[in-house]
């Protein structure tokens, strides 16, 4: 093993799929031996007791090399696909530092780090869950929300944000608030300009300023519009959700009431995503 001042942890919280578990469990025991027999370093699967199906996967390489080699290693990368299959994974802490390096698992998205949420709601292949079928009695599987804080109020910051809303020519002010897996909210509200096309809707505004302040992952969006009817998001915006939030929930509300709940793949089915690259 290399220098210990080589060392380098990342840390994956992975989301099992209801009746999935022993096929992880296989998968787990299997890459955690792969791992020793090829002195890549070692792994630790913790379970969360408070959730269930949930895991984290604790990776000590035994240098930022080993971790590079590990991603590369064919035996590695079939395993980590058929883990695709049952579990979801969000990259939570990368030590390895280098670009791309602490990504054991999607690394068709070439051009972004590893600490985004990916796995089985990101997947073409319909495994058999419907729409916000992710629940265990009253608990969300997934790496969600924080626990132990109360819900934040993400349509009350939403209708904040639309107070923003440079709308000169529409006079439509939409406000978003997008929630980020450490519980962070980021607002944002449409912004026009006079040649029309430059106008920049609520939702991308929200979604650029939190990956500007280094967020990667996230959970939820509510988008808030004084209208009746309820306003989804535009088609641009539900690619570049997507593209940077996966399955994200959206809920829409006016200024009074919640409107309803969706699931982002619902709203863009069959995307196009870096996996078609
Ligand atoms: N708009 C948003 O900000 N979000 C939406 O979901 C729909 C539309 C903005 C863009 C433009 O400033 C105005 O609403 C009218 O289209």
């Amino acid at each position: 093993m290399a220098n210990s001042e080589d060392r380098r942890l990342s840390v994956a919280l992975v989301d099992v799929a209801p009746g999935r578990e022993a096929e992880f469990e296989t998968l787990s025991t299997h890459f955690a031996a792969i791992l020793i027999r090829k002195e890549y370093g070692h792994v630790e699967m913790v379970r969360d007791e408070a959730v269930p199906l949930r895991f984290y996967a604790v990776r000590y390489w035994a240098d930022a090399s080993a971790a590079e080699r590990c991603h590369a290693d064919p035996e590695v990368q079939a395993l980590t696909r058929r883990l695709y299959q049952v579990a979801r994974v969000t990259h939570v802490v990368n030590g390895v530092g280098r670009r791309e390096s602490g990504r054991l698992l999607d690394d068709r998205r070439a051009h972004v780090h590893g600490d985004r949420r990916s796995g089985f709601d990101r997947r073409v292949t319909n495994i058999g869950r419907a729409e916000g079928d992710r629940r265990q009695g009253d608990r969300r599987i997934g790496p969600r929300r924080l626990r132990g804080r109360a819900e934040l109020d993400l349509v009350a910051a939403a209708r904040r944000a639309r107070e923003n809303a440079d709308a000169a020519y529409s006079r439509f002010k939409v406000g978003a608030a997008l929630e980020a897996g450490d519980g962070s909210v980021i607002t944002g509200c449409n912004i026009e300009n006079a040649t029309y096309g430059l106008t920049i809707c609520a939702e991308r505004v929200a979604m650029f300023k939190a990956l500007s302040e280094g967020h990667r992952v996230f959970t939820r969006i509510a988008i808030v519009a004084d209208t009746e009817a309820p306003t989804p998001p535009c088609g641009a915006c539900r690619q570049i959700l997507w593209e940077f939030g996966g399955n994200l929930e959206i809920e829409l509300a006016n200024l009074t009431e919640s409107k309803g709940k969706h699931h982002l793949k619902n709203l863009l089915p069959l995307p196009f995503d870096a996996r078609l690259l």
